[in-house]
């Protein structure tokens, strides 16, 4: 008996430090995927809307921007985007870095393929699989052109960011391949015409801005979408930046008993997002979106309305520190 002991324990043992030795030794994949042959431009045109993207509904400038600015982006300043947003979670902590053509610290020695094949393929400079903050794969070539055509745009400022870190969890997802290159699911589109139709709305609220990403309700540890789509339902349980404040995200379907925009109008909703940020530590980017113009939020709460209602009660969606979220 105590030998057949011996012998599991020892089977054990050899199961788990097989397991360390696999992940410590295989985390570090470089991924040879190829380049999205785009090349950015110089046409003014080009750079204005890359920039309204940028600090308006792709929000690169929420993530991007010194962590100390953020309340001066929110509010509308032009910060350059010299990197330093960090979030500290389970898999590591992940930090945003320099966007500026600073050629050491920023984008300067990126290539137009580089930065495009992060964008689309979720895969950086050095081949390592990034972890999915920033889900734009089916961006339209124009935009992906616009947004690249103004980060070279900026003034280099030199910032270096430390690397993002991962813990001995983010390096088993890394090794399991559970953070992969992750790339668009249906063929990006060239152009996608900016006007106030559902069309496009539908383009902002499930690409560009990206609502559906957190309006659905997800598996926290996969990510995967568990929930009906912009029904609400996502849990953001506190992290280094919510101050010990728990969100959920509310259902934004029509559905009138439990949708919280369906007893709002066209002019309410323009103007709740015109307001920007009401509870502080929302996750919810409101300063960037607070720059849309109107042909954008028109086609978005045209879009919206347009969606089928779901209904499904979202009781509560701040939660004050120490609250749990039921
Ligand atoms: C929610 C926050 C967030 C938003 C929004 C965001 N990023 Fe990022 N970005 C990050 C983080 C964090 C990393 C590093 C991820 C990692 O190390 O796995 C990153 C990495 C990158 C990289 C990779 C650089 C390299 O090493 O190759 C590029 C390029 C980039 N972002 C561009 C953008 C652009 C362009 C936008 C807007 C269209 C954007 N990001 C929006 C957080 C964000
Ligand atoms: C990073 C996650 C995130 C993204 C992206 C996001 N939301 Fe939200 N949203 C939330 C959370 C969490 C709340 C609840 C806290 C709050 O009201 O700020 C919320 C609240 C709202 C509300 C209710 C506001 C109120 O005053 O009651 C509306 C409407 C809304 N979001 C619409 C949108 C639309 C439209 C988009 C895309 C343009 C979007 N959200 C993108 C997380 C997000």
């Amino acid at each position: 008996m105590k030998k057949i002991i011996l012998i599991l324990l020892s089977i054990i043992v050899l199961i788990v430090v097989g397991f360390l030795v696999f992940v410590n030794t295989s985390y570090d994949v470089r991924h040879e995927q190829s380049y999205p042959e785009l090349a950015a431009s110089t046409d003014s045109a080009v750079i204005a809307r890359g920039k309204y993207l940028v600090y308006g509904p792709a929000h690169c400038a929420s993530c991007h921007t010194p962590m100390d600015k953020m309340v001066a982006v929110d509010q509308g300043a032009d910060i350059p985007l010299s990197g330093g947003w960090s979030l500290q979670i389970p898999p590591g902590t992940f930090r945003a870095p320099n966007l500026t053509p600073d050629m050491e610290t920023g984008i300067g020695s990126f290539t137009d393929g580089e930065i495009a094949r992060a964008m689309r393929y979720a895969v950086a400079k050095d081949g390592r699989a990034l972890f999915p903050f920033m889900p734009f794969q089916e961006m339209s070539d124009e935009d992906v052109v616009a947004i690249i055509s103004f980060l070279r745009s900026q003034e280099p400022v030199k910032n270096m960011v430390p690397p993002t870190e991962y813990s001995f969890l983010g390096k088993a997802l890394l090794a399991l391949g559970a953070i992969g290159p992750e790339g668009p699911k249906n063929t990006p589109p060239k152009v996608v015409k900016k006007d106030s139709s559902v069309v496009y709305g539908k383009y902002l609220a499930n690409i560009v801005a990206n609502c559906a990403g957190c309006h659905t309700e997800r598996d926290l540890k996969s990510g995967e979408f568990i929930g009906e789509k912009f029904a609400g339902g996502m849990q953001f349980p506190p992290d280094n930046l919510s101050q010990g404040y728990s969100f959920v995200s509310p259902n934004i379907t029509m559905d009138k008993s439990s949708g919280v925009i369906a007893s709002w109008t066209e002019e309410s909703f323009i103007a709740r997002f015109r307001s920007g940020r009401v509870h502080k530590t929302s996750p919810m980017p409101w300063g960037s979106y607070s720059r849309m113009d109107e042909i954008e939020l028109k086609a978005l709460w045209r879009y919206l309305s347009s969606l089928d209602p779901i209904q499904r009660e979202v009781a509560q969606t701040v939660f004050e520190p120490g609250e749990e979220i039921p």
